[in-house]
């Protein structure tokens, strides 16, 4: 975990100076932010576990050089226990290195002929020492762990329910309105509750700024929660490898202002209803997983690309072909497995339930209006000035 959230770090403290001043921003944002129900419950239990406050002013001092800036209200039990063990491991690191010096200096052999004394075999209070205080230290490692790993594992009852399943190579965030995002949006004035599965492999959701980590696993239901305090995106990743592309499986969480989730989740669940199918299309396209494999352009991924894809003829792997009409592409997207493209893997998960005709529709009417040949069989978008032009696709 520290590599990687130190790669994230890189990636976004080029500046230190307006890293600073973003960072003084986004604390005084966070005092307005979090409400005070759970923002106080968190400093009182910091005030009650005394055992953190001397990691508290590293903590609060925002992003580091080894963790990005905090941004849920349980990340301090994170960063304190880093902060801890880093200290500890610190000093006795320079202890050993000194003393070595030191002794290594003070009892170095002077004369070539002087004999080694003898050592002394044993000193009750010096075993003792070296028992009790690595003891007492590992105790408070454990109990400083144990209490924000009950704090984190631990979703207040109020949580704001959100559903993520993993697949390759894809996030899907479930809506309690059955809206499904490829992002995750969440709304800032109250915790979330995650329930998640994975389609296929072992996943691991992580969001670095929230210190959160949760594997996904096929056929059981995990369930991780936060309390975001900042709005702003944050990066989400795949913590666990889980083939090819793993390293692409990312998405990003949106934390929104006071009263805004709500407005976006009402107009993104509509979006079937406001554009045109292929416009539809284009967005299931992205929400639904398709770009990771299929690309726009002729570029060959792990799937054939959805450029001139429609209309046209296609081999099979054994050895028979077919023309790519809709019942193809129709049968493609539910079973992908039933006729699989010569020289591709059969990789693609099925979308058999998933996709209602509506949405599978207008993944078609997508794929067509890529096509050279048939772009002007798509049905066309309803507002001609606005739409896209179907080859400007990434
Ligand atoms: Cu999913 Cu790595």
């Amino acid at each position: 975990m520290k590599r990687e959230a130190l790669s994230h770090n890189d990636t976004r403290g080029g500046d230190t100076r307006g890293g600073a001043d973003r960072r003084a921003a986004s604390a005084a944002q966070a005092a307005r932010a979090v409400p005070a129900s759970r923002g106080s419950e968190a400093c009182d239990l910091r005030r009650q576990t005394g055992l953190f406050a001397w990691g508290l002013p590293l903590a609060q001092a925002g992003g580091s050089f080894w963790l990005p800036d905090p941004a849920s209200t349980t990340a301090h039990y994170t960063d304190y226990l880093f902060y801890a063990i880093f200290y500890i491991s610190a000093f006795f690191f320079a202890l050993i290195v000194v003393l070595m010096t030191v002794f290594l200096i003070l009892y170095r052999r002077r004369d070539s002929r002087s004999k080694a004394d003898k050592a002394p075999s044993h000193s009750t209070v010096l075993e003792l020492f070296w028992t009790f205080v690595p003891v007492c230290i590992v105790i408070y490692i454990f109990a400083a762990g144990f209490i924000g790993y009950m704090e984190m594992r631990t979703a207040p009852p109020d949580a704001y329910e959100i559903r993520v399943t993993g697949q390759k190579w894809k996030w899907f965030f479930t809506y309690p309105t059955g809206y499904v995002d490829e992002n995750l949006h969440v709304p800032i004035d109250r915790p979330v509750r995650l329930v998640m599965t994975s389609r296929d492999v072992i996943h691991s959701l992580f969001i670095p700024a929230f210190r959160l980590k949760m594997d996904l696993v096929p056929g059981r239901y995990t369930s991780t929660w936060f309390h975001a305090v900042r709005p702003g995106e944050y990066p989400l990743l795949c913590a666990e490898y889980c083939g090819d592309n793993h390293s692409s499986m990312l998405a990003e969480v949106v934390v929104h202002e006071p009263g805004r989730f709500e407005k976006w989740l009402e107009e993104a669940s509509n979006f079937m209803k406001n554009l045109s199918p292929v416009e539809a299309g284009r967005i299931l396209y992205q929400r639904q997983g398709c770009a990771q494999c299929h690309s726009l352009d002729g570029t060959r991924k792990v799937g054939p690309s959805f450029k001139n894809a429609y209309g046209e003829p296609v081999r099979f792997a054994d050895g028979t072909t077919a023309v790519a009409d809709e019942n193809y592409l129709r049968e493609s997207i539910l079973v992908p497995d039933a006729k699989i493209v010569a020289g591709y893997p059969p990789q693609m998960p099925p979308y058999q339930g998933l996709l209602d005709e509506d949405k599978i529709a207008a993944l078609i009417a997508f794929i067509k209006s890529l096509s050279d040949a048939h772009a002007d069989e798509a049905t066309p978008p309803a507002d001609a000035d606005e739409a896209p032009a179907p080859d400007a696709s990434p």
